[in-house]
């Protein structure tokens, strides 16, 4: 078992002459008598896909609420674009351009795909101004404009759902003709994509994505492997939790790698994969978990390193 003080030097620093677009520092989130971020420190530059990986249990889903506002740290700050979002509501930060997905999903089920989509936008326009401007009018006068909407209401309605309707277009036809159709009744994959829709609806600076491979099989996998690799292509910041390791090395500019809570190593990609404190931490939980054998077998049987 490796231990969290085996940090290796990171080889790639693009974020090193601007100020990062995220920048954690000494984050620690205890549950009782477990660690599950163990002064965590982490910076994003503006454009990058920075890739968290570790095995089952490494606290990479704490990290993510710890930044987007779901849980508190107990230690540590929290910084996005230049201000301190430390404990700020994760609408808060929705609005300042922060977005994410779940690891086990998230949809709406009884609303359509496009509304599940249009939650994000209204998410976002909530977050950065009162409803239509008029925070005084009451529950009454919103009645009214709801029943009889001002021509400048339909007007951003309908550009919301042109938005919306583009971002699904993304996903070629997986979406584009279940438009109408429930959540509840996609296949898992359809409702992981519609999250992510969801996510990018918001316009995120920052999107931070948590395995959202999980359960795909491996053509699935693969369109996801291009959508990211297209949103990434379009200047959007990620950072990625991903159990597919091959997936991870062909998409990230640098890749984190956690182990009890802690950054064990840091750097590009190939540099990780033959890190023996990666390789170790890995052999030390045999496998990367139960739901994630298939993926396991790239990573752990072999002492090559990993994604090999
Ligand atoms: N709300 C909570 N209360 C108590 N313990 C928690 C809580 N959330 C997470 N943990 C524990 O913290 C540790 C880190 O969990 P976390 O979900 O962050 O790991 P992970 O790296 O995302 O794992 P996986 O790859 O399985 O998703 C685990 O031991 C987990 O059981
Ligand atoms: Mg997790």
């Amino acid at each position: 078992m490796t231990t969290a003080s085996t940090t290796s030097t990171p080889t790639s620093t693009p974020s090193a002459s601007v100020a990062p677009l995220l920048s954690i520092a000494g984050l620690v989130r205890r549950f009782g008598g477990l660690t599950a971020v163990n002064g965590l420190s982490l910076s994003l530059a503006d454009g990058e896909l920075v890739s968290v990986i570790g095995p089952n249990g490494a606290g990479k889903t704490t990290l993510f609420n710890l930044i987007t506002g779901l849980d508190t740290p107990d230690v540590g700050s929290v910084a996005f674009a230049g201000q301190d979002v430390t404990g700020f509501a994760a609408e808060r930060l929705a609005g300042l351009g922060l977005a994410r997905t779940f690891q086990h999903g998230r949809v709406f089920g009884n609303l359509s795909v496009l509304d599940n989509v249009l939650v994000g936008a209204h998410t976002r326009l909530r977050a950065v101004r009162p409803p239509l401007g008029l925070p005084l009018l009451g529950p009454l006068a919103e009645l009214g404009l709801a029943l009889l909407p001002p021509a400048a209401v339909r007007a951003e309605e309908e550009r919301l759902r042109a938005e919306a309707t583009e971002i699904i277009a993304l996903f070629g036809d997986r979406l584009t003709p279940r438009l109408d159709k429930p959540a509840h009744s996609l296949s898992y994959a359809n409702r992981r994509r519609v999250e992510i829709a969801r996510a990018l609806a918001l316009k995120p600076r920052l999107l931070l994505l948590d395995e959202p491979t999980a359960g795909m099989n491996p053509t699935e996998t693969a369109e996801m492997l291009e959508i990211i690799r297209g949103l990434k292509g379009r200047g959007l910041t990620i950072l990625l939790i991903e159990h597919k390791l091959d997936l991870v090395m062909q998409l990230s500019d640098r890749v984190v790698v956690m182990d009890h809570g802690a950054r064990i190593a840091e750097g590009l990609p190939s540099a990780v994969a033959t890190d023996p404190a990666v390789i170790e931490a890995y052999l030390g939980h045999k496998a990367v978990g139960a739901a994630n054998q298939d993926d396991a077998a790239a990573v752990v049987p072999t002492k090559r390193g990993i994604g090999e």
